[in-house]
């Protein structure tokens, strides 16, 4: 009788782990798994990189090298992202696309941050997660030299063919130009290219931005003290909208690294290699 009993508590035992439990825990776990996203704090760390999307046309922030006849893509802002992955102890995967892309990158999920001199701007909040700025940065103009004499101020640009990026906020305030005719491009170097045949003449663009440019082009040269509105005071990195975990560890990282001296080094350094 005893024996019969403790065979028949096995059975059941047996059977609950085969059927009832063993199978709840088996689909609880699948669940939780399922439901981390990927661009998440967590769904970085479990896929063990991060991707962030970036538009490498925009010196000293981001832009293409060759290296030893390799191209790479170098400047502060990647700089700044390997730390990111560093802190993170993930992979840092780069993304190279059209600046007026990369808000679209992070919504439908394709790319977890974005760092690319971004100004938080408020259309902008609306639309996204960002992070505290981690570079105050402002707006001016490049012109070919032969035009010195005509751009000196603000109201000068009235009435003038301007050129700009694509998707930026520089767009939108060349817009607001009187009689301004706007030439939106997709890159700053299509943009240089134009000044330099004088198609357009000027181009809005980060002071130092516009000053690598000048630096690598005898021809154009930076209009100073011109004051243009951004829509904030400086950049910082933009996420997918409710991704706040991972929003705030990285304003962490960036106050450990402002605090550390490196953004300023990274700044200085990247700046002095494209204008070696
Ligand atoms: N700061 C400007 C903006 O947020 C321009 C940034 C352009 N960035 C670039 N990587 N091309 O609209």
């Amino acid at each position: 009788m005893k024996k019969k009993i403790s065979l028949l508590l096995v059975l059941v035992l047996l059977i609950s782990i085969l059927s009832g439990c063993g199978k709840a825990q088996v689909e609880s776990s699948d669940k939780v798994k399922s439901e981390v996203e990927s661009y998440t704090l967590e769904g970085i760390k479990n896929k063990g990189k991060i991707i962030m999307g970036t538009s490498a046309d925009y010196p000293p922030f981001e832009t293409h090298v060759m290296v030893d006849g390799v191209d790479q893509i170098v400047g502060f802002d990647i700089e700044l992202g390997k730390y990111i992955a560093d802190e993170l102890g993930v992979e840092l995967e780069i993304k190279d696309m059209d600046f007026d892309k990369l808000l679209g990158g992070l919504s439908t999920g394709m790319l977890d941050i974005v760092i690319a001199a971004m100004n938080p701007s408020p259309e902008r909040l609306e639309e996204a997660n960002f992070t505290d700025i981690y570079y105050e940065s402002k707006h001016t103009v490049l012109i070919h030299k032969d035009n010195a004499s005509n751009i000196t101020t603000l109201e000068d640009l009235n009435g003038k063919r301007i050129g700009v990026q694509l998707g930026t906020t520089q767009e939108k305030f060349a817009a607001s130009i009187e009689g301004a005719d706007v030439l939106s491009l997709t890159t700053n170097p299509e943009l240089v290219m134009n000044l330099k045949t004088k198609k357009i003449d000027c181009a809005i663009m980060e002071e130092f931005v516009a000053k690598s440019f000048a630096k690598a082009n005898d021809d154009l040269i930076v209009v100073e003290g011109i004051n243009i509105d951004s829509g904030s005071e400086g950049v910082a990195i933009a996420l997918k909208k409710g991704n706040n975990e991972l929003t705030e560890k990285l304003n962490e990282i960036l106050a450990d690294a402002k605090a550390k001296g490196l953004i300023e080094k990274w700044f200085v350094e990247a700046f002095e290699l494209y204008n070696d």
